[in-house]
Formats: C-alpha cells, structure tokens, sequence
C-alpha cells in the first residue's frame, strides 16, 4: 500500500516537473523565444528619384549601419523605387510581407490611398512606419501599429516666410529691387495633393504678411517637386513679365533650383529664391549665394526616428523616450532656417 502511494506520488512528481519544464520553455513544447539577431525592414519610395527623399534614403542606409554596429543586430533593409505608381507600391508591399518582412516603412505614392497596403499590414500583423507623405486621420487610426514620421508643414513655412521678412527688415531694396514699395513675387508650388504644398503655401505667405512685407503675387504654378516643371514654368513668366519677379517663394528646394536655372539660361538676372528641405544642391545653392535661404528639416534625426521606431517594432521592445509622439502615432522632426554662412 505505501509503496503503491509512494509510486503514485513519485509519478505525479515527475508529471509536475514536466509540466513546469515545458511552461519555462514557452509552453505546447514551444522553444522560448530566442533574441531576434537580424530585423527585416521593407522600404518603399514614392519616388527613387526625388532629391529630398533621396537624401533620406541615404541617412536612412547610414543609420542603419550605425545601428548594427551598436546593437550587434543586423538590419535588413530593402529598399524599393515604386516609381510614383501605387499599384507598384502595393505589390512592393505584397512582396515584403511575404518575404517576412519584420516591420514596412512606406513613402505612399497616393497618401489618400493607403487602405489597400494598411489591410494588408494589419492582416498580417507587420507594423508599419508611413513617412514624408501623411496618409488621412481616418487610415491612421485603424490600427494601434501605424506610425508617421514628418514634418510640420505650417513650421516650414512659417520658418521660410521669415528669412524673407528678416532680410526685408534688414534691406529693403535687397527684396524690393524696383523700389516701388511693393515685393512682387511668384509662388512655386508642390503637387496638389500633398499635405505640404497646401499647407506650406498658405503660411508662407501669411507669414510675410503678418511681418509687415508688402508682398504682391504676380503668379503661380504647380511644378509637383520638381526641378524641370519649375525650370519650365520660370522660363515662361521671365518672358510674360521681364523685369518685374522679385522674390520666388518655391515650396521646396529643387524648385527652387529649376527657377535658378531658367534665370541662368536668360542672361543670370539676380533674384532672391527661397526654398525648403535644404537638399545637398538646396544648400550648396545657399552657400553659393544662388538662393537666399532655405529650411532644413534635420534628416539625420528624421531617418533615425524612422529606424528607431522600426527597430523597437521588429523587435518587439518599447518605442525609446527620445522618439516623443503626438497621439501615441507622430513624430514631428525639428526644423531651421539655413542661410548663408557669413565668412
Ligand atoms: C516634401 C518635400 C519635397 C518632396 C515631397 C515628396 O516634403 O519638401 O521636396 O520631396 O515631400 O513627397
């Protein structure tokens, strides 16, 4: 009889030590979960050939380095061009989540259009870090695993309207060429759907007029971003209106640089040219004197937001203190006005 206990009891004792062995190895004879050692990060530009985006790709693929360095864990990125086609895009998307991708950072070719590739994410459970191109409140909020990394477009603006009222306050005529008390000026402007253009060109402009400039626009047009549309466009009003352009209020640098080089191409006519996103050739254009300013939204800590932010997600860890984020989902990345630096 007590050995027959004694057994039973023996048993129930082995039972129990297996039971506690298979809890601690995670359980259903699931190993524990070992250290992540490689994340897989998938990447989508809306456009490979956009400067601004260019250069934060490059940072982007600096940081990444950097961080493997650190943290011993190798980051995987792949980089893909959807060539402003959202269907390429969401087939790029289709094909990271196949390949295991750990977490997405997308640069949507249509931000309007982000729910195809969010059902995607969300079914698959791959979080996703949407960046430079806002997608709408509603697409945002679908999902607790949905980040955006940007700019405040009004604080670009803002900031690139007052090199202007700075330098008019300073020298008047170094604005007002004609002396004629009015700043007459031509606006260049990004695509028509994109948060920033609006945005940006509304609080320039305020932003001239609110510090006392007497700004009049002799016109405008939408160049979407890009140097030649500009260029093109710059072409045109130096012809319709010779003499009279004082400052070019582009929405962002390489614009800026497409009037420069229309400008260039009549004869060098001097003009201020105020830009934003100081790109490698928007600030070299500053430096050189070819344009009055621009503003820079720091891209070293942009990429760093990206990857950190990808990184905490693929594995799994807390998102870090100094990555703060408006509504648990934002990060707004720190701007500056650059000018030329006085020798
Ligand atoms: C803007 C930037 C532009 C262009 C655009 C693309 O924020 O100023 O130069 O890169 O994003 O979405």
């Amino acid at each position: 009889m007590r050995k027959r206990r004694f057994l039973r009891f023996t048993k129930t004792g082995v039972v129990l030590t297996l039971c506690a062995a298979l809890l601690l190895s995670g359980c259903a004879g699931k190993p524990v979960a070992e250290e992540k050692k490689s994340v897989r990060i998938g990447v989508s530009l809306y456009r490979g050939d956009d400067t601004f985006i260019n250069n934060i790709r490059g940072e982007l693929e600096e940081r990444a380095k950097a961080y493997e360095q650190k943290s011993g864990i190798k980051v995987m990125l792949d980089i893909q061009d959807a060539k402003g086609s959202q269907n390429t895009q969401n087939n790029q998307v289709e094909r990271f989540i196949s390949l295991g991708c750990d977490v997405l950072c997308i640069n949507p070719v249509d931000r309007m259009d982000a729910s195809v590739m969010i059902d995607r994410a969300m079914t698959a459970g791959v979080p996703v870090v949407f960046f430079n191109r806002q997608p709408v409140e509603e697409d945002m909020n679908r999902w607790d695993q949905l980040y955006y990394v940007g700019v405040d477009a009004k604080e670009s603006a803002v900031l690139q309207g007052n090199i202007v009222v700075s330098q008019y306050r300073e020298d008047p005529a170094s604005i007002d060429f004609n002396g004629d008390g009015k700043v007459s000026y031509v606006l260049l402007e990004g695509e028509s759907s994109h948060q920033d253009s609006l945005i940006r060109t509304e609080w320039s402009i305020q932003t001239l007029k609110d510090g006392g400039v007497p700004i009049e626009k002799i016109t405008g047009g939408i160049a979407n971003w890009e140097r030649s549309q500009a260029s093109a466009l710059m072409e045109q009003w130096l012809e319709t209106y010779p003499g009279e352009i004082e400052p070019v209020v582009s929405n962002n640098d390489d614009m800026a640089l497409g009037a420069i080089d229309a400008l260039e191409r009549a004869g060098g006519q001097r003009i201020n040219l105020i830009g934003i996103d100081a790109t490698t050739p928007g600030q070299e254009a500053v430096q050189a004197g070819k344009m009055l300013g621009t503003v820079s939204s720091d891209k070293g800590r942009y990429a760093q937001a990206i990857l950190d932010l990808s990184a905490a997600k693929a594995l799994n860890q807390p998102i870090q203190t100094d990555i703060p984020l408006e509504n648990g989902k934002y990060y707004w990345s720190a701007q500056e006005i650059v000018k030329k630096v006085k020798q």
